[in-house]
């Protein structure tokens, strides 16, 4: 596993460093929810960004936490543990890697570290959901031996964070 990445929570700082990571190497599709207008980071859709961090994650009382991730010490994404209200004990999981960082293990050390920080908030569940054409996901569950089950359009994989399961 690659030792140089890191997770940080996300504060003011480094939402502007990974605002930079991802108008530089995303698609505005891939880390944030839609916004109308012209495609591309446009000066709306870069507000845009920062708002939807600002309110999920940097609120007085936040619906997520997020994590800046680092590798070779630069803001490369952000992966997110979201509490489902439905679920007590389980958290939905998000992570987005700046292109040009995809495919050199750093996907796989996130796995690893986000995992590390569901158990110790507490969550004895996290679940990821993605589509099928999704080989890197797909990829990173087979990995660590968890199943991805059909659920509608998309695949969704739970890994049980219990002791003594994992
Ligand atoms: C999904 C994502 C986080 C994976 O991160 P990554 O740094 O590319 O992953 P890694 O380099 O650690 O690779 C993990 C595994 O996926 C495989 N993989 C990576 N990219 C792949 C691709 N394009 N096609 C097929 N397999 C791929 C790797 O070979 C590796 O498999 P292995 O463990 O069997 O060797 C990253 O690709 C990404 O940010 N994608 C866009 C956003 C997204 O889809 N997020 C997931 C939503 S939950």
């Amino acid at each position: 596993m690659r030792s140089d990445v890191t997770l940080h929570p996300l504060d003011r700082t480094l939402l502007a460093e990974l605002l930079l990571a991802a108008v530089e190497d995303a698609d505005p599709l891939e880390v944030m929810p839609p916004v109308e207008g012209p495609q591309g980071w446009t000066p709306e859709r870069r507000s845009a960004f920062l708002r939807f961090h600002e309110s999920r994650s940097l609120a007085a009382n936040p619906v997520e936490t997020t994590f800046a991730i680092a590798a070779a010490g630069r803001v490369v994404g952000a992966a997110r543990l979201c509490p489902v209200e439905t679920r007590a004990g389980t958290a939905e999981a998000g992570v987005w890697i700046g292109r040009s960082h995809r495919g050199a293990g750093v996907g796989g050390a996130v796995l690893e570290l986000l995992l590390d920080r569901a158990r110790a908030a507490g969550f004895t569940s996290v679940c990821v959901s993605t589509t099928p054409h999704n080989l890197a996901v797909r990829a990173l569950m087979a990995g660590i031996g968890v199943e991805l089950v059909r659920d509608g359009e998309e695949l969704t994989a739970c890994v049980d964070l219990r002791p003594g399961v994992r």
